[in-house]
């Protein structure tokens, strides 16, 4: 059976973890890529995790360049370069630089990976997401955004951690853009099956949707710069749903255009990702209220997108 190869751009903190998850569910080879400055760290960080190989029994081949020829052949890219943030910062500072490195690295991935099919992890993710849709020219089922994955994790823990039960227990959703205008559905939130409106008050589900909302915020605070070790493990729960074909339902940025009264953005919603990519969109009736978080949500990815497209008018 052929090896799956995932490529991954930016050898940081988000790039080096995802292919320490990666390597450890054995998913394929995989390609670290950096800038040239900066080649030696992705050799280095490729070798050292290989060498875990025989501990942590995996046989995937991983080797680092900044060679983009290096890519050829990727089933699936991440691309994880650009800047994090710092504290003070929100996700929307990141978008003049991010922007930039985000259409180059998309140039690259067109030009020697023409068949992948790419997860976007850089931020302001919804920008990011636009802008590679747009750089690579590629259909939308073969561009996809990481932030559901993470933001609703989040929300399961924080939930988990009020119940007192197992995260495993925890099911839940959540739509919208990466950011503060995304929106949980606690409604839509149970503990295996029991809702969770009837184990908390409505002010500690609150308090919890308002966590997830500033997770990212609250782990940039403690640390100085943006997270990773789940920001990583949620963009390989969709690298492995693709890979594995597995037709996982996983809360991401998918193009939608009549799906939630979206009309033609990328923006967080439930998707059935499997080997085609993005294969489907369920959408689901919203509430009022819902709907009303939605449409704003969506606003705020219009003015992103917009900011993109002032910057790069070749990218509107
Ligand atoms: N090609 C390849 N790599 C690049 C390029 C490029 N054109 N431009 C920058 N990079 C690399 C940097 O050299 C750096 O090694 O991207 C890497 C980013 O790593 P970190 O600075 O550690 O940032 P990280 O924490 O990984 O976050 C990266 O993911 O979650 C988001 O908000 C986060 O936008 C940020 C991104």
């Amino acid at each position: 059976m052929r090896r799956a190869k995932i490529s991954i751009i930016g050898a940081g903190n988000v790039g080096a973890t995802c292919a320490h998850w990666a390597a450890a569910k054995e998913l394929g080879d995989i390609v670290l890529v950096d800038i040239p400055d900066k080649e030696g760290v992705a050799k280095g960080k490729a070798l050292d995790l290989l060498c875990c190989g025989p501990i942590e029994r995996f046989d995937s081949n991983i080797t680092g360049t900044s060679d983009y020829k290096d890519i050829r052949g990727s089933d699936v890219v991440i691309v994880t370069a650009g800047i994090p943030r710092k504290p003070g910062m929100s996700r929307d500072d990141l978008i003049q630089t991010n922007v930039r490195i985000v259409k180059s690295v998309s140039e690259q991935i067109a030009e020697y990976a023409p068949e992948a099919i790419v997860i976007l992890v850089s931020n302001p993710l919804d920008a990011m997401v636009y802008t590679a849709w747009k750089a690579t020219g590629f259909p939308t089922n073969r561009i996809v955004g990481q932030a559901g994955a993470l933001d609703v994790a989040r929300f399961r823990a924080f939930l988990a951690m009020e119940i007192g039960c197992s995260i495993e227990d925890i099911t839940a959703l959540l739509l919208g853009g990466h950011g503060d205008t995304m929106v949980p559905l606690p409604r839509l939130t149970s503990a295996h099956g029991i809702p969770v409106s009837e184990l908390l008050s409505s002010e500690k589900i609150n308090a919890c949707v308002e966590r997830a909302k500033m997770g990212g915020g609250e782990i940039v605070k403690l640390m100085g710069t943006s997270a990773y070790y789940a920001p990583a493990s949620g963009s390989i729960q969709m690298a492995e749903a693709i890979i594995k074909d597995k037709k996982r339902i996983i809360p991401c940025a998918a193009y939608c255009e009549k799906e939630f009264g979206v009309g033609g953005y990328f923006i967080g919603v439930p998707a059935v990702l499997g080997s085609g990519g993005v294969e489907k969109i369920i959408e689901i009736k919203l509430e009022s209220a819902e709907q009303k978080l939605m449409s704003e949500s969506i606003a705020h990815v219009k003015d992103l997108v917009k900011v993109v497209c002032d910057l790069f008018p070749e990218l509107a």
